[in-house]
């Protein structure tokens, strides 16, 4: 099995087919069922594409993903921790994730997660309140939004206006149908991704299509 570097912690695992990994910070421990590959003295974890938008952006092509190991990573829609899970591994123990996620179902579970990720520093509550939510933490490295919700657009311009070192980037999944059902995806896309780079510099929009379908990874920059 051959291993090829996409960013810190993640690799292309090629054995005839390519599989998307990155390496288990918490060795034998799956998160959300996803196989466990041991290759020399390392572990390493499968990155699910249509489990996880960032995944599926991999998929597609796309590898211009500023997350590093040792990045303080403001995460918003965290759900129980699944892409969570990959960003810990990759920022590594140097580094830390918050995570902040609405509903207390889903909360219990990432608590449960970041018991074993000591990386990982849970929040719950509502995103559109971040600033409050994280108190002193200011000046992330990364931020990345996934949350259906009519207004996420707006969510993310206050947390990246707010909470992002200028000159870095945030990437923000975009849930077209949770912005308007009866338009067409690519129009609301449109739509978002001009609003968006009113604020900041859009780098890329990703279509995840067929890994998730009526989405978008958008990535944008902060200006210095
Ligand atoms: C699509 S799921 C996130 C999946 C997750 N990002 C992953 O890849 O593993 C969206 C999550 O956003 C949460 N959410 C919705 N509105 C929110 C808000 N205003 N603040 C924080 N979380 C919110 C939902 O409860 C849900 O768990």
């Amino acid at each position: 099995m051959e291993l090829l570097n996409v960013i810190d912690n993640v690799y292309w695992l090629k054995q005839g087919r390519r599989t998307l990994v990155s390496l288990n910070m918490v060795r034998d421990r799956q998160v959300y069922g996803e196989k466990l590959f041991d290759i020399k003295s390392q572990q390493y974890r499968e990155w699910i594409p249509d489990r996880s938008k960032l995944a599926a952006a991999f998929y597609k092509g796309f590898r211009n993903v500023d997350i590093k190991k040792g990045y303080k990573i403001l995460y918003l829609g965290a759900s129980s921790g699944t892409t969570v899970s990959h960003v810990s591994d990759i920022v590594g123990a140097d580094g830390s994730v918050y995570a902040v996620e609405l509903s207390e179902e889903m909360g219990i579970k990432l608590i449960l997660l970041a018991e074993s990720r000591k990386n990982i520093f849970p929040i719950i509550g509502d995103a559109r309140k971040v600033k409050e939510l994280v108190g002193d933490a200011r000046n992330f490295d990364f931020i990345y939004q996934d949350i259906s919700q009519r207004d996420q657009v707006d969510i993310f311009i206050g947390a990246v206006q707010s909470l992002l070192k200028p000159g870095k980037s945030a990437a923000i999944a975009i849930k077209t149908k949770s912005i308007d059902v009866r338009a067409s995806s690519r129009d609301v896309i449109d739509q978002e991704v001009k609003k968006l780079g009113k604020f900041f510099k859009v780098t890329a929009s990703i279509n995840l299509y067929p890994y998730q379908k009526d989405h978008a990874l958008v990535f944008v920059t902060k200006r210095q």
